[in-house]
């Protein structure tokens, strides 16, 4: 069945040649965008909805998440705001009350959140296992995810477990981890840091999962300088995230590399680091990607909308940019192109503002303006 949405005041295609639109109309048939353009032109439908003068924009792409968890860890946020510093090691916490919970209550929690996320704008995610570190935990977690997410991510390298030998942990990782999950997973991702994975044992969990023939992304340059997104360039990984502290060599590696350098400023803020460089990148440039890492420990959101607001009003991202980022930027960090659009042939994943354009996100902050959600063409709110 064809809708005819009408009445869009601004329509962000993120389409070099179809541009912004004012005054324009979009026509989904069935899961696909089937025509974009000026109303005047629109062709008929089988129903049709007056979104009277609102932005239309596409479904956010939060390309980075870890919501396979169980857990609270409510009191490190505390004790973190009372001054004590983000460590990896927190990721232990998670790690037992991920254990402990059961598959059920894992499903339910994950899909608690993506609705969250789908309540928001958020059409298209992608999450990560790294809370189980077992074969057979990372195993059940990449096939929860699987159910849910519309991408899947091994990150049985997310921390040495605590007690176990470090170099016999990423054997395991490398072997029998890797075979029990990679048919549920598309990725592979390290969480390239000091206190995690060192730059050697970094690369040999990536060149494993190449050879099994997953993609690569890396969590580098998170709470300090490092290897990370040197390794993720030098590898073609598909995207680095975090970013946040950048030396020369990693600006310069990231504009001339197809690895999109993916900023998490929630993160950023909620670990109390500086937020990642993104101007500094864009300026170079990087291809730049939003995302919320909404995670129990380091950034408790799924709102995007947050994102693109920090993303303009703290990292001076143009609004027009940090839209981007948030769309198309998360879906080339996922290397796709049928997300992140509004043209023919797109996913039809649509977001509707309660406001006549993007620039209210930032214009606005804090007010929740998502109206109307499509996601695959079906509506969601
Ligand atoms: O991306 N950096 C590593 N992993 C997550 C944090 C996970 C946690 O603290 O539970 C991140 O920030």
């Amino acid at each position: 069945m064809a809708v005819l949405i009408t009445g869009i005041g601004e329509l962000t295609t993120n389409d070099p040649e179809l541009g912004k639109l004012r005054g324009a109309a979009l026509v989904l048939d069935g899961e696909t965008v089937a025509w974009a353009g000026p109303a005047a032109q629109a062709p008929d439908a089988d129903e049709r909805v007056d979104v009277e003068g609102r932005a239309v924009l596409p479904g956010w792409v939060d390309s980075h998440t870890h919501l396979v968890f169980a857990g609270d860890r409510t009191a490190e946020f505390e004790a973190r705001m009372a001054g004590q510093a983000y460590a990896a090691g927190g990721i232990a916490v998670t790690v037992d009350a991920t254990r402990a919970a059961s598959d059920e209550q894992l499903a339910a929690n994950l899909r608690r959140h993506v609705e969250e996320a789908a309540a928001q704008g958020t059409t298209c995610l992608e999450t990560k296992t790294g809370y189980g570190l077992t074969v057979a935990d990372e195993a059940r977690s990449a096939r929860i995810a699987g159910a849910v997410a519309d991408e899947v991510t091994f990150l049985g390298a997310h921390l040495v477990p605590p007690g176990a030998d470090a170099e016999s942990y990423v054997d395991l990782v490398c072997g029998e981890m890797l075979d029990a999950v990679a048919p549920h997973v598309r990725w592979a991702d390290v969480f390239c840091e000091t206190g995690a994975f060192d730059e050697a044992q970094s690369a040999r969990v990536l060149k494993a999962a190449a050879e099994r023939g997953l993609g690569l992304r890396v969590h580098g340059n998170q709470l300090g300088e490092g290897p990370g997104v040197r390794l993720a360039v030098e590898l073609d990984a598909a995207s680095v995230d975090h970013c946040t502290y950048l030396s020369d060599a990693d600006v310069e590696a990231l504009a001339s590399s197809n690895t999109v350098a993916t900023v998490l400023p929630a993160c950023d803020l909620s670990t109390r680091q500086s937020l990642a460089p993104a101007r500094r990148l864009l300026d170079a440039g990087a291809t730049v990607a939003l995302a919320s890492n909404a995670n129990p420990g380091s950034s408790y959101t799924t709102s995007m909308a947050f994102c693109v607001t920090t993303a303009v009003l703290q990292m001076r991202m143009t609004i027009d940019e940090a839209v981007w980022s948030a769309t198309a930027g998360g879906a080339r960090a996922l290397r796709r192109d049928d997300v992140g659009y509004l043209r023919p042939g797109a996913r039809a994943d649509v977001h509707v503002l309660d406001a006549p354009s993007t620039t209210h996100l930032a214009y606005r902050p804090g007010v929740p303006l998502t109206h109307a959600v499509w996601r695959k063409g079906a509506k969601l709110r």
